[in-house]
């Protein structure tokens, strides 16, 4: 009878055989369960077969395969730190900081060139000791329409295609800035000097030089002795500091049911220089703002005493001063969100 386990030999050599071929966490943990687990492991299982060998030759048996067990599971404890060892270098060698790199640079944001000219536009007035102002969007039709002496059915309301909000009440999106000379008169008393910026809204086919949503610059100014002579030097001195003292300016007549005279002023055409394109539509010229001296209609009905007190109002485009200022062609381009565009300002 034999002294020995008969398979002893073999499961070793297939031990180690299976342990130099586990190369990953995986294998490893596979060999661990095959070999080594102390319930199912092949080498345990082994002990087993002492049942059937002689008493005497039982323990030395026994020894040699707890001596298999402990070998292999040294020699499997070092291929597992061998492995860790392994992949704490590899992630080293991947991570590895190069501290004298020079940083990214961050790419900067800015201001859109539509925010940028409001801030120029109010910036100009500040200096001649306006303050700035701002009035709601959705704006009631009697300070849009009404109060600057445009009634209901009045065919001056046909100078501004509506957005009407829906519903019963009088709403709408303001179709230009204009309301606010009505808010704010109706808030102080003369002396008024004061410049709104915002959003108009209006139902509008857009071209080059037309937005459905665009920008306006408001201008009032109310006080005794105000004359349209204050209201030409005042735009003057404006589109001369936004434009340089060479620019050309026309004014001339124009309608508007809130003042009395009204005027137009338009500059030399950016895209042409003035001999006629299809931006300024064959004129030469673009319309830039419209103005003229408070109605004293408008005046009493915000309870200014229109014998007393004199005004003039203007409403300027921002999206055309922008493009003026820029030679943008085409308006649509600043609400495209085209970076290639927005990051050349
Ligand atoms: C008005 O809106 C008057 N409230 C201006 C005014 C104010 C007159 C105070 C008298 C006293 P108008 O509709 O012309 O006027 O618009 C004024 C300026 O806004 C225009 O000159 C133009 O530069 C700009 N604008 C008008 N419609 C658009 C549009 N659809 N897209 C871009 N800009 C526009």
């Amino acid at each position: 009878m034999s002294t020995q386990l008969p398979e002893l030999d073999l499961l070793a050599h297939e031990a180690r055989a299976a342990l130099a071929a586990a190369t990953d966490e995986g294998a490893l943990e596979q060999f661990r369960l095959t070999f080594l687990s102390r319930g199912q492991g092949r080498i345990k299982l082994a002990l087993r077969g002492l049942k059937d060998l002689p008493s005497e030759a039982r323990p030395r048996a026994g020894a040699s395969v707890n001596a298999l067990h402990n070998e292999v599971e040294a020699a499997f404890e070092a291929r597992i730190e061998a492995l860790r060892q392994r992949t704490f270098e590899d992630r080293l060698a991947r991570e590895q900081i190069d501290v004298t790199l020079p940083g990214r640079p961050r790419p900067r944001g800015r201001l859109h060139p539509v925010t940028r000219t409001i801030r120029e536009i109010t910036a100009v007035f500040q200096e001649l000791g306006y303050r700035i102002a701002e009035g709601p969007e959705v704006e009631w039709d009697r300070y849009n329409f009404e109060m600057l002496h445009i009634p209901p059915d009045h065919p001056a309301r046909d100078m501004w295609d509506t957005l009407w909000v829906e519903g019963d009440l009088p709403m709408l999106l303001r179709t230009h800035t204009s309301p606010n000379q009505v808010r704010l008169m109706l808030s102080q008393e003369p002396p008024v000097r004061v410049a709104v910026p915002g959003r108009c809204y209006r139902y509008e086919a857009v071209d080059a030089t037309h937005e459905w949503m665009f920008h306006q610059v408001e201008l009032l100014a109310v006080d005794e002795g105000i004359t349209l002579a204050d209201l030409k030097g005042t735009l003057e001195y404006f589109i001369k500091r936004m434009f340089g003292a060479e620019r050309k300016v026309m004014l001339h007549h124009s309608y508007f049911p809130f003042v009395e005279p009204g005027v137009e002023m338009a500059m030399d055409c950016f895209a042409c220089g003035g001999t006629g394109c299809s931006t300024c539509k064959g004129s030469g010229w673009i319309e830039i703002l419209g103005a003229g001296m408070v109605h004293p209609d408008v005046l009493a009905g915000v309870g200014y005493d229109p014998a007393r007190y004199t005004g003039f109002a203007a409403g300027m485009g921002v999206e055309r001063i922008a493009q003026l200022r820029h030679g943008i062609d085409d308006m649509r381009r600043y609400y495209q969100n085209d970076l290639r565009f927005l990051e050349q300002f």
